[in-house]
This record gives structure tokens, C-alpha cells and sequence, in this order.
């Protein structure tokens, strides 16, 4: 008989081979609406698009300033082999699975429904919330840059105080006033991005790669010509000496760590995008697993220059990366340029987790564990029209009232713990359906799922109590809306599983 409790398994069948440009059935609103066009090399550059972004432009700086010192770069180490461990169940899942519902959709046919919806719900904490956070980043760099040009052209112009940041700032376990009503510029930008999703442009391939392009060029430029101007000296003590609390020492590198995860979010985006692959089976562990590994190295070497140019002390400030070339005058162009290619590269970060969120509301409500009005199909657009508005308006909210500190910390929480879910999902399929096809299968199972779980639930152990309140609230205020709703209207329970 089968189980009908809250651990119902959503019943998996090997997925069959797929064709290049073959129709995706049960495309949005039930239609043939997306098709098998991305290539390994689109989906490479579909993770750096999604992966490059606030972690690195704007979170190194305060990571390293508040907690590790020069020690910043064994944080990102720490948190790249987190992200190496989960990487590799998730390209063995979206190979298996090649389905847009990420996380969620493998949870389901594992760990049974309650922990799938528990899964979908951290995954807003991961788009909805990272969508707000790097829209508060992109407004702080878009403001330097517009006041940077004003500057050049002899103007002492200033983007208005009261409407370039949240009204409260976060740090070191205080709020404080910051003077301000609310952060414009992020509002302005999660309703552009909102409004491009809305009307159907998709992450086109084209687009994300020229971004990508800029992103990286500008990243390069910053090793070739920062490393110059590194001064050993700026790296020593490695790691300060802690005073007291995660304030650097072994603590606050761990807390660094825990923070700076935030950069690697993204690799995981590839697998949402499992439908419109050509070859998901081959191409799905190349473009998460060769995203990770160009920015794990990208980002070691990047906090190495920016901890190397200037005291780390220094970095404390919403654009770090521009702050560090800052003393250098012949290095102007250059700060220019990064923050031409942050503005840029945080709009497509931006535009990933917001595409993103929408498609696994959408998945949830084909289930039924979200009311019908999620999973409806804009007539015209094709788009998730209605979870697309809910999901702007939400992240505007945030944007503008919330600092990148609080947000931050709780789309890692989100994130981490759908990653720990998905490494142990790997695990429990490998023993329940030991029959289905993998074509890309996780050396070592049972170590190294393990040691993806235990390293994800460490690093979200790392974070402040304040988090943990709020990813509490946030947990029983979605198992309120679980038993309120999605635990009546399954279609699964109902037996009506499409
Ligand atoms: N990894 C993405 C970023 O750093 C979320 O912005």
C-alpha cells in the first residue's frame, strides 16, 4: 500500500535521452513552451552568470574587514569545498532528473513531501532573497558609479542619502539608524528585472554571455594589475588574532566562511535550467561543476589582492573591490571598469535568481502544494506571470527596507540547507533505486555526500543567533502554510500526480 503520510514519495522514472531542439513536454501552463537549446558551453556561462556577483564585489570586503583578515582566502576555500561536495550530488541529480524544480523536485523523490516543501520554501530564503540582497549591492556600486562620473565631469553631485540605503544597518550583532527611508536604486532595479521577466525575456544565452564576458574581464584585469601593487606585508598577521566573540581567529574564519558561501550561490541555478539542455545527461555536470571550479579559483585569487593591495581593515565598506584601488591613482581606469562590471554583473545575478523563483513556485503549485494561481501561464508571454509578480514585489520590499548584512546571511541559511538536503537525497536514492541510469554518478558515496551535509549544516552553524530566529520563524511560518494548505491539496496524496 502506498504511503500516504507527510514522507510520500513523488515516484521517479529514468529520463529518457532527449534530442537538441526537441519540445519540453509540460512546459508552462501545460504547453510546449521551452526548448532543448542550451549547449554545454551556455550552460557553463549560465553558472559564472549566476555565481559572480555580491559575494565577491561587495561581501569579501566586510567578511574580511569584521572576521578573517588576509585570512579571507582559507574562508573562501572552506566554503568552495562546501560547495564542491554539494556541486557534485547536484550534477548527479540534474543529470538523472533533468527537471526545473532543483532541489525540490529531487527532494520529492527521495525525502518524501514534507521535507521536499521544507526544501522549496529555504529555496525563496535562496532566490527571492538573493534576488533583494544583490539588488542592494547593485545599488551601492551604481550609486558610486554615477557619482564617480559626475565627479570626472567636474560635478560635486551625490546621490540623495535618505534614498540610497535601507533605514537600518546591521553589524556586529546591532541594528542601528542609518538616516535613510529606504534604498531606491534596489527598488528601481528588482522592478526593471521583475517587469523583463514578466513579459517573457528569458536568460538569453547571447546576453548572459557578453555579461559574463565583462564580469570576467574585469576580474582578470583586477589580478593582472591589482597584484602589482600587493604588499606582503598587508597579509601578515594571516589571521589576526581573535578579540573575542567569531571576531577574527579560527572563529571568524569559520564566520567568514559562512558568509563569503554567498558567492558560490548559483551553481545550483544551472540545474533549473535542466529542461532546455541539450544533452542533460552529459552537459549538466559540466556547467555546475565547471562553474564551481572557475570561481573557486577566480575568487581565491581575487581576495588575495584585494587583502594584498590595501590593510584589510581598509575594506569595510559596501564596494570593496573598488575601495581597494582607491590609493591608486593610476589605477582609476580600473575602478572604473570594476564597477562598470559589478553594475553589470549584478544585474544578471539579479535577473538568474528571479527567473528562478518564479519556476519553482510554478513547480510546487502543479504538485499542489501551492494554490493553482502560482503555476498559471501569462495567455500571451508564457511566463509565470503571477508568481512573477508576487516574487518582484516581495524582493522590492526587502530591497528596500533590509541591509545586504541580515539578507545575506539568511539566503546562505536557505541555500545551505537545501544543499545538505540534496547530498543526502543522493545517498537515499542511490539505496532506493539503485536501478535507475546515472549518467553522472558521485565518487565515493556514502563519504562524500556525507561530508557534504555535515560541511553545509557546519557552515550554517557558523551563523549569528539573529539568523536563526528568523530562519525559525521562517520555517513554521512555511509548515503553517504546508498543513494550511499544500498537505490538503497534494496531488500526490490525491493520487493525481501528473
Ligand atoms: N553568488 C551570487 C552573488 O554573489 C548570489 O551575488
Amino acid at each position: 500500500m502506498q504511503n500516504k503520510g507527510l514522507f510520500i514519495v513523488k515516484p521517479v522514472s529514468a529520463s529518457p535521452h532527449v534530442d537538441a531542439g526537441e519540445p519540453v513536454e509540460g512546459g508552462l501552463g501545460g504547453e510546449v513552451s521551452l526548448k532543448r537549446v542550451l549547449t554545454a558551453r551556455h550552460l557553463l556561462l549560465l553558472g559564472i552568470g549566476a555565481i559572480i556577483g555580491a559575494g565577491i564585489f561587495v561581501m569579501t570586503g566586510q567578511a574580511a574587514a569584521n572576521h578573517a583578515g588576509p585570512a579571507i582566502m582559507l574562508s573562501f576555500v572552506l566554503a568552495g569545498l562546501a560547495c564542491t561536495f554539494a556541486g557534485l550530488c547536484y550534477a548527479e541529480f540534474a543529470a538523472m532528473i533533468p527537471v526545473s524544480g532543483s532541489a525540490y523536485s529531487y527532494t520529492y523523490a527521495t525525502l518524501g513531501e514534507a521535507v521536499a516543501w521544507f526544501v522549496g520554501w529555504s529555496l525563496v530564503l535562496e532566490y527571492l532573497f538573493a534576488a533583494s540582497a544583490v539588488a542592494v549591492g547593485w545599488s551601492a556600486y551604481t550609486i558610486s558609479f554615477m557619482e564617480s562620473v559626475a565627479h570626472m565631469m567636474g560635478s560635486q553631485w551625490a546621490f540623495p542619502a535618505a534614498l540610497a540605503s535601507a533605514p537600518l544597518s546591521y553589524a556586529n550583532g546591532e541594528f542601528a539608524a542609518t538616516g535613510a527611508l529606504f534604498n531606491l536604486p534596489a527598488v528601481l532595479i528588482v522592478a526593471a528585472v521583475g517587469t523583463l521577466c514578466y513579459v517573457g525575456i528569458r536568460q538569453s544565452a547571447t546576453a548572459n554571455a557578453v555579461i559574463v564576458a565583462i564580469k570576467v574581464t574585469v576580474i582578470l584585469a583586477l589580478i593582472g594589475f591589482g597584484s602589482q601593487y600587493v604588499d606582503a606585508d598587508n597579509w601578515m598577521p594571516f589571521i589576526p588574532e581573535n578579540e573575542g566573540g567569531d571576531r577574527f581567529g579560527w572563529p571568524g574564519v569559520l564566520r567568514a566562511a559562512s558568509i563569503v558561501f554567498f558567492a558560490y550561490i548559483g551553481f545550483d541555478a544551472v540545474s533549473t535550467a535542466a529542461q532546455e539542455a541539450k544533452n542533460p545527461q552529459r552537459d549538466m555536470p559540466i556547467g555546475i561543476l565547471g562553474s564551481l571550479v572557475v570561481c573557486t579559483i577566480l575568487y581565491i585569487i581575487v581576495a588575495a589582492v584585494l587583502t594584498g593591495m590595501v590593510p584589510f581593515e581598509t575594506l569595510n565598506t559596501a564596494k570593496p573591490v573598488a575601495t581597494a584601488l582607491e590609493p591608486y591613482p593610476s589605477l582609476t581606469w580600473l575602478k572604473f571598469a570594476v564597477e562598470i562590471g559589478a553594475v553589470a554583473g549584478l544585474s544578471s545575478v539579479i535577473l538568474v535568481m528571479m527567473m528562478g523563483q518564479p519556476r519553482i513556485f510554478f513547480a510546487m503549485s502543479r504538485d499542489g502544494l501551492l494554490p493553482p494561481f502560482f503555476g498559471k501561464a501569462h495567455p500571451k508571454y508564457c511566463t509565470p506571470h503571477n508568481a512573477t509578480v508576487v516574487v518582484a514585489v516581495v524582493a522590492a520590499l526587502l530591497a528596500a527596507f533590509f541591509p545586504l548584512g541580515v539578507l545575506g546571511d539568511l539566503v546562505s541559511m536557505g541555500t545551505l540547507l537545501a544543499f545538505a538536503t540534496v547530498c543526502a537525497g543522493v545517498f537515499v536514492l542511490r539505496r532506493t533505486r539503485p536501478d535507475l541510469p546515472r549518467s553522472f554518478r558521485v565518487p565515493a558515496v556514502p563519504v562524500i555526500s556525507t561530508l557534504g551535509v555535515l560541511s553545509c549544516l557546519s557552515l550554517i552553524g557558523f551563523m549569528g543567533w539573529y539568523n536563526w530566529t528568523l530562519l525559525g520563524a521562517w520555517t513554521v511560518i512555511g509548515f503553517i502554510i504546508y498543513f494550511g494548505y499544500g498537505y490538503r491539496h497534494s496531488l500526490l496524496r490525491k493520487g493525481e500526480s501528473r
